[in-house]
């Protein structure tokens, strides 16, 4: 179980996360939220990239707050792809057996789960980006996490290429049962991987009852301002 208490975030004067509490547990928790609401902190200060001003975080009822990330046992899937350009998909995957994480009959249980097993000699860039986003999964998998954090993992692929991945990635994670959370602001992403959802606007997290209700408050956030901007906003009023 994941359990986030009161968590804040301040870079200078803008506080961006703002006392975020969450507890999730043998689920997939989506967090729908807009660009700069504060997802990627939140999931950076999890995963002990980033410190945060207040607050703590369990694991499987484990403080966790102060220790450096590789003493978490989280499983962080970054916004932006970080697979080894100079490693094979196979080498990319088996990295983490380096540090003594993950078993060999684990991965070989990964990549057939994720459907890998004819790209493993390629190098990252040979792949299409649904490939990279497979072997972006089975490489965080690998090293048996207790908790995973992905951070829009596939907002740069094509509609068509999601529909088919979603499931299942969902179909893995669920079969794993570990903590899942998912940051994204695409709400057909939400529908179709989450099994409970919430929303942050502006850096405060609100739990809902479904994709559509988070999407909804958020719609409902968004004011003239953000729309027109600051000039249309002076004239209306
Ligand atoms: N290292 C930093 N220093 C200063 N400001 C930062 C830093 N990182 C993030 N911010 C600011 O914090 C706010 C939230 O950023 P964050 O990356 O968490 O948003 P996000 O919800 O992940 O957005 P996106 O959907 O675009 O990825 C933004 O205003 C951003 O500019
Ligand atoms: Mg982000």
């Amino acid at each position: 179980m994941l359990k986030i208490a009161n968590l804040s975030k301040s870079f200078g004067t803008h506080k961006v996360i703002k006392n975020v509490s969450l507890t999730v547990g043998s689920e997939i928790r989506v967090v729908l939220g807009l660009n700069g609401c504060g997802k990627s902190t939140m999931l950076k200060i999890v995963a002990g990239i980033l410190a945060s001003d207040n607050g703590k975080i369990l694991i499987d009822k484990r403080d966790v707050t102060a220790l450096p990330p590789e003493d978490r046992h989280v499983g962080y899937v970054p916004q932006q792809a970080s697979l080894f350009k100079h490693l094979s998909v196979r080498e990319n995957i088996r990295y983490c057996l380096r540090n003594g994480r993950g078993a060999e009959a684990d991965i070989d249980q990964l990549v057939e789960m994720l459907k890998i097993e004819n790209v493993l000699d390629k190098k990252p860039e040979a792949l299409s980006g649904g490939f990279q986003s497979r072997v972006s999964l089975a490489r965080t998998l690998a090293s048996q996490p207790h908790v995973m954090l992905m951070d829009e993992p596939l907002s740069d692929l094509d509609l068509a290429i999601k529909e088919k991945l979603i499931p299942e990635f969902r179909k893995v994670l669920k079969k794993l049962g570990i903590p899942v959370l998912y940051v994204t602001h695409d709400l057909s992403e939400a529908q179709l991987l989450g099994d409970r959802f919430s929303c942050m606007i502006e850096g405060v997290l609100s739990d809902a009852d479904s994709a559509e209700k988070a999407f909804g408050l958020i719609r409902e956030s968004i004011s003239d301002y953000d729309l027109h901007g600051p000039a249309q906003h002076q004239l209306r009023n």
